[in-house]
């Protein structure tokens, strides 16, 4: 073939396969068998072998392409991607539209949308080519995640008209896919996804853009971000726009009136909900005039022209089969229901929480009960009531024992809790699960080591207490369930780099009670080295603001038992960091120090320090460096030589230190 019949082929090709696409993705109405469509995607790729400098990046044959990233790249928005206040019932969405009226004072009316639960990202067309897509991120940054988008076939690679623009919408999984999926990964014994959700933002964040085009993910865009277009009056206008574009946008959109033609649009697709083939967790409401968002404005959050109606919790009946007990790390014996297996929002539920004995007896939940299951978005599914109609008689009373289902010691009921305890402190559950704690993700973060691994270390006591993961070897892992040589030695890897974390991570670990990630944060801060900490008193503990009486309590008796001092031995031995690493915090919670607060100068030559370092040791303690000495100046630190700054401490008279003060009140 020439190169120019070549080249014209190829655009005929795009035109083609880029139609055949449209019609198959975004208008969900193939026109042509898929063998046809095969047929002319090969045809395009053997002509591109031939000549690949006709493969462009807007070809159909790019997709899926590229090398495997190394890591995300960071995106700034140009105009941020805000998220919506919620309403949650019929009440806020009528304070909603009288804001509305009382701000505009004139006619307005609404579009109402589904919201779709998936993931939000915004894609960048430079004269009409797909050039960058990102996720939302904290609303102002996010990540380039243009590799995977390209591999969603909904997202036009081209637009039917060469223009610039950014636009917003939500990919997701539709239920199919996530079924499929799981099912899938059930086969092979792998973690299954939550919800549709968490399965199209776990693909979507993949930075081998494979994985991402083997998962089935859609969009919908429903918004634009910047586009110079100024024909378009209304968000609806906007939503015809992308239409024509090319874009896939959700039809099941609608004008409304006023907020009672609203109420009417939630009350149906209430009850439509569960038979889309995706799923969505309320409705998005917003005012169409363009004109009349710009007047109505945004909150640093979000606008005041939208609002996202959501769905209350879903509830299900199911059947409760048995009570099982566990024995939590800290010893609490919970009972949880084990139930029929029933969808609910979105989920597959086997397991649900019953809190504690109470609950049961004041639920009056008896095991062989029909019971209302709820489930409210990402929280753990809770048993809400029995359905005492249904009883056949054949219902049983549920008992806490009188012994740990673990190690058989007496549980007993602390002082002003509802929780039964075991309290032997060598109950195999509570060590099982201590070492979970120890490995989680804001502890030691040892990734690879999850509960089936610790539960099988501990079972064939390969791993008795902490310390004992520093000392696991490859033939020893290798001898456990599904563990292969690359996965032992990324095991491997994961605990020796977590010897060098910082202290804070090792304080939470240990699972000293009272002190959880916040609180050992504020200890490894202000001890900097564990052995500090476990010489502190009481006294010394409760000088530091968020530090209370039980905690402090709590970490003196932990570090007064011979064991404990044994672990930290074994764990120092091991190479295991013991100081802090991370920064001193600039300012807030040093109010205990003597620069929290104040405006220091520093002049003339030090000796010990550089003039860097002890601005940056001032300032960890919340204090300020200032420049210049002026009347608002508190303190103006003095070395060698120091000048014109020193004279005019003197004469507005505020207080001079010399350098050896400074390091006394900085080593206090
Ligand atoms: S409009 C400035 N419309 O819901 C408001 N959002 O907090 C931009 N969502 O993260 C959002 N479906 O990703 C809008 N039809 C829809 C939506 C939708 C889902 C998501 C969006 C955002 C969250 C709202």
């Amino acid at each position: 073939m020439e190169r120019h019949t070549a080249e014209k082929r190829v655009r005929e090709l795009h035109e083609r396969l880029n139609q055949y696409s449209y019609e198959y993705y975004v208008l969900d109405q193939p026109t042509v068998p898929d063998a046809e469509y095969d047929r002319l995607m090969q045809e395009l790729i053997e002509i591109e072998n031939a000549f690949p400098e006709l493969r462009t990046p807007d070809s159909p044959t790019q997709r899926v392409g590229g090398q495997p990233l190394e890591a995300f790249q960071k995106v700034r928005h140009d105009i941020p991607m805000l998220s919506l206040a919620n309403a949650f019932g019929e009440g806020d969405l009528r304070d909603f539209d009288r804001r509305v009226r009382e701000s505009l004072n004139e006619e307005y009316s609404y579009v109402c949308e589904l919201k779709i639960d998936g993931l939000a990202v915004s894609l960048t067309y430079e004269n009409g080519v797909f050039v960058q897509g990102s996720t939302r991120g904290d609303g102002a940054i996010g990540e380039d995640i243009t590799m995977n988008l390209r591999t969603i076939h909904s997202i036009p690679l081209r637009l039917k008209e060469p223009v610039s623009i950014e636009v917003r919408g939500e990919a997701f999984m539709p239920k199919k896919s996530f079924e499929k999926l799981n099912r899938e990964r059930e086969e092979r014994g792998e973690t299954l996804f939550a919800n549709p959700r968490n399965a199209a933002a776990g693909s979507l964040r993949q930075l081998d853009p494979k994985i991402a085009a083997s998962r089935n993910l859609d969009i919908f865009l429903y918004g634009i971000g910047n586009s110079g277009n100024v024909n378009i009056r209304s968000h609806s206008e906007g939503l015809d726009y992308l239409d024509r574009l090319g874009f896939k946008t959700n039809k099941e959109r609608r004008k409304c009136k006023d907020i009672e033609e609203v109420i009417q649009y939630i009350k149906e697709y209430t009850e439509k909900r569960s038979t889309l083939p995706y799923e969505i967790d309320g409705i998005v409401i917003k005012v169409d005039s363009l004109a009349q968002q710009e007047k109505l404005g945004s909150t640093a959050k979000s606008p005041r022209w939208a609002i996202a109606y959501k769905f209350p919790a879903e509830e299900v009946v199911t059947k409760l089969l048995d009570i099982e007990l566990s024995v939590g790390r800290t010893g609490v014996v919970t009972p949880t229901a084990v139930l029929e297996p029933v969808r609910v929002a979105g989920t597959t539920v086997q397991r649900a929480s019953l809190h504690n004995e109470d609950y049961i007896r004041e639920k009056d939940i008896k095991i062989g009960d029909e019971v209302v299951i709820k489930k409210a978005g990402d929280i753990i599914p809770e048993v809400v009531r029995p359905i005492k109609e249904r009883r056949k008689g054949e219902e049983k009373e549920f008992h806490m024992p009188g012994h740990c289902p673990e190690c058989g010691s007496e549980l007993v009921r602390l002082d002003g809790e509802v929780a039964l305890r075991c309290i032997n402190p060598k109950c195999p559950a509570q060590i099982r699960e201590g070492l979970i704690h120890f490995v989680s993700r804001n502890a030691m973060n040892i990734e690879g080591l999850g509960e089936k691994v610790i539960a099988q270390l501990f079972r064939e006591q390969l791993v008795k207490d902490v310390a004992d993961i520093y000392q696991l070897t490859k033939d020893q892992l290798l001898q456990l369930d599904r563990m292969g040589e690359k996965s032992v030695s990324n095991l491997l890897k994961a605990i020796e780099d977590s010897k060098e974390n910082s202290l804070e991570r090792l304080l939470f670990g240990l699972g000293i009670r009272h002190v959880g990630a916040k609180a050992a944060k504020t200890l490894a801060v202000h001890f900097e080295t564990l052995d500090r900490l476990m010489k502190a008193d009481v006294e010394e503990l409760t000088a530091i603001p968020e530090v209370g009486e039980k905690m402090a309590d709590a970490v003196v008796t932990y570090f007064h038992q011979p064991e404990v001092l044994e672990l930290i031995q074994e764990l120092k031995e091991a190479g295991v960091n013991m100081e802090y690493k991370g920064p001193k915090p600039v300012s807030g919670d040093q109010s205990s120090s003597y620069f929290a607060g104040k405006t220091i100068v520093l002049t003339g030559k030090l000796e010990a320090l550089t003039r860097n370092e002890a601005k940056e040791k001032i300032e960890a303690l919340g204090g300020k460096v200032s420049g210049s000495v002026s009347k608002k100046t508190d303190l103006v630190i003095a070395g060698a030589d120091a000048g014109s700054k020193l004279a005019k401490a003197r004469e507005f008279d505020i207080e001079i230190w010399d350098e050896e003060k400074l390091l006394e009140e900085l080593n206090k």
